[in-house]
């Protein structure tokens, strides 16, 4: 679901966004040819020699909407992220992250995306690094040139609390969030750099190591499987491994203390949630059909893309949720116990983010509609499998009419402005697409396309032309002006088979 009411002052840098999108010619190899060896008995030529020339990596990869977002000339495997909370009042940490990336291009430097925290030291390949800072942009010159295809490392060491982070996208603050007891992380799309430094656009994904010590009697929940827990004594470390490739704002660290809940799905996807301990019985009610969700997905959209699942919920009570990989998030208003229906959609559509969204990722932050439709069509899907398929066609009715009441304050799906993302042009409106492309094709073409979609990108990237290309290659019809209609018209498209129209 949205987030909704954070409500802090937003500001949107339009000069830094000027300033970072000019890019730079990326290297070229050059050739030069060998001077030719003196005629004797036999004339060869020498195979030209390769001249290593480096360029700096650009500070962007290029997003139509946040162009300086991400980095370019290099490739990250594997990120393993060291912190040691030594306040959690504060979030007062000493941070060291390792990563482990692969150069596409000679490097003479490269970029980060990293914000505030005192840097210490910069060691790539283990060589101390120089490096410049502006705003989140942070620049690393190694000792020497970082050839294309070579893996390099780059270690950072750093301290501090991790700052305020105003997204650009959102009226809310994205990042690592401290609160009165504990601490959360939620980024989409531009707060992992308030924690790590990192390649920030999900085009560049990775897995993760999470190594998190937090003084007694706090715990660290992360992405993925808790493989070690130490007791140092007056504080504790917690390990994480996340080994499925993930966009780098999924990636989450939470502290608190919790109670953990584990259990399995049927189909046998294993499940832990984190509650805030002592959080009331009826709180963890929506979490309770998870494991059936899991399987009734699975069903639908492909296996459970990750090793497991599981919610945390975060004790504050303000309204936001988010699909972070493989550990869903949930504020406290978002699973009201006096709205039991209500919070039930929204665990199934946290959970069907991790197909669409987490494991089927975003090329570009523009086709956002990719996540969010899918996502909220989802619920429409949960509520057909318990209610029915009148209570699935009432909830699409409720849908349209929501979309034309405030077809104003909403954006077509396939178009969202870039200071208001998650608008509910591409929740709303847009799973009123995936509804009408359901009724234009038929159930069984609609789920092959679902299907379809899911396996050709999963654990990869995704744009808009993309599931239009496998919606028309499964149902064998062209859809072109469909998509047009649904994703780029300013005016909301009519639904003929349920009689729906804007006027
Ligand atoms: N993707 C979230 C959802 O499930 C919404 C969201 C985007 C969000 N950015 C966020 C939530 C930042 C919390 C914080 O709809
Ligand atoms: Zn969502």
């Amino acid at each position: 679901m949205p987030p909704l009411k954070i409500s802090r002052f937003y500001i949107f840098i339009a000069i830094i966004l000027i300033l970072l999108t000019g890019c730079r010619a990326s290297a070229t190899p050059t050739f030069t040819a060998a001077a030719p060896t003196t005629p004797t008995t036999v004339v060869t030529e020498l195979p030209p020699t390769l001249e290593m020339k480096a360029e700096p990596g650009a500070p962007g990869l290029g997003d139509s909407l946040y162009p300086h977002l991400g980095n370019a000339g290099y490739d990250v495997q594997h990120y393993t992220l060291d912190l040691t909370v030594n306040d959690v009042a504060t979030s007062d940490l000493e941070g060291t992250t390792i990563i482990e990336a692969r150069a596409t291009q000679n490097l003479s430097s490269f970029n980060l995306d990293f914000i505030g925290f005192e840097i210490t030291t910069i060691l790539v390949n283990d060589k101390p690094a120089e490096f410049q800072r502006s705003w989140q942009e942070l620049t690393v010159t190694p000792p020497g040139v970082l050839a294309e295809n070579e893996p390099f490392t780059v270690e950072v060491q750093y301290q501090g609390s991790p700052g305020e982070m105003d997204s650009m996208a959102i009226q809310i603050q994205t990042g690592w969030i401290t609160f009165d007891g504990g601490s959360f992380v939620l980024s989409e799309p531009d707060g992992a750099a308030s924690f790590y430094p990192v390649n920030d656009h999900p085009l560049d994904k990775a897995t993760y190591t999470f190594r998190v010590t937090v003084p007694e009697p706090f715990e660290a929940a992360a992405n993925g499987v808790l493989k070690e827990t130490i007791d140092n004594g007056d504080t504790t470390t917690f390990l994480f491994e996340a080994r499925d490739p993930m966009a780098s704002y999924l990636a989450t660290v939470n502290i608190d203390e919790f109670d953990l809940e584990t259990s399995q799905s049927e189909g046998g996807v294993p499940i832990r949630n984190y509650y805030p301990s002592g959080l009331p019985e009826e709180m963890r009610k929506p979490f309770a059909r998870q494991g059936e969700m899991i399987d009734y997905f699975s069903d639908l959209f492909g296996d459970y893309p990750f090793e497991l699942y599981g919610a945390l919920v975060i004790d504050l009570e303000f309204g936001a949720a988010l699909e972070t990989q493989t550990l869903s998030i949930f504020s406290k208003a978002m699973i009201d116990a006096n709205q039991p229906e209500g919070s039930e959609q929204v665990v199934a559509h946290e959970l069907a983010h991790q197909w669409f969204g987490d494991s089927v990722s975003l090329a570009d932050w523009r086709d956002i509609w990719l996540n969010e439709s899918f996502a909220t069509y989802a619920q429409g899907l949960w509520t057909e499998h318990t209610r029915g398929r009148e209570e699935l066609d009432e909830w699409v009715r409720r849908l349209y009419a929501f979309v034309r009441e405030e077809r104003e304050s909403m954006s077509p799906p396939g178009e969202p402005p870039g200071d208001r993302l998650f608008n509910q042009g591409v929740y709303s409106w847009g799973a009123l697409c995936l509804h009408a492309l359901r009724l234009e094709v038929g159930d069984e073409n609609f789920f092959d396309i679902l299907k379809t979609y899911h396996e050709r990108f999963a654990d990869g990237n995704a744009r808009t032309a993309d599931f239009i290309a496998v919606a028309e290659e499964v149902s064998g019809k062209e859809l072109s002006a469909f998509f047009d209609s649904w994703l780029y018209s300013e005016e909301l498209a009519p639904i003929p088979g349920m009689g729906l129209e804007a006027k």
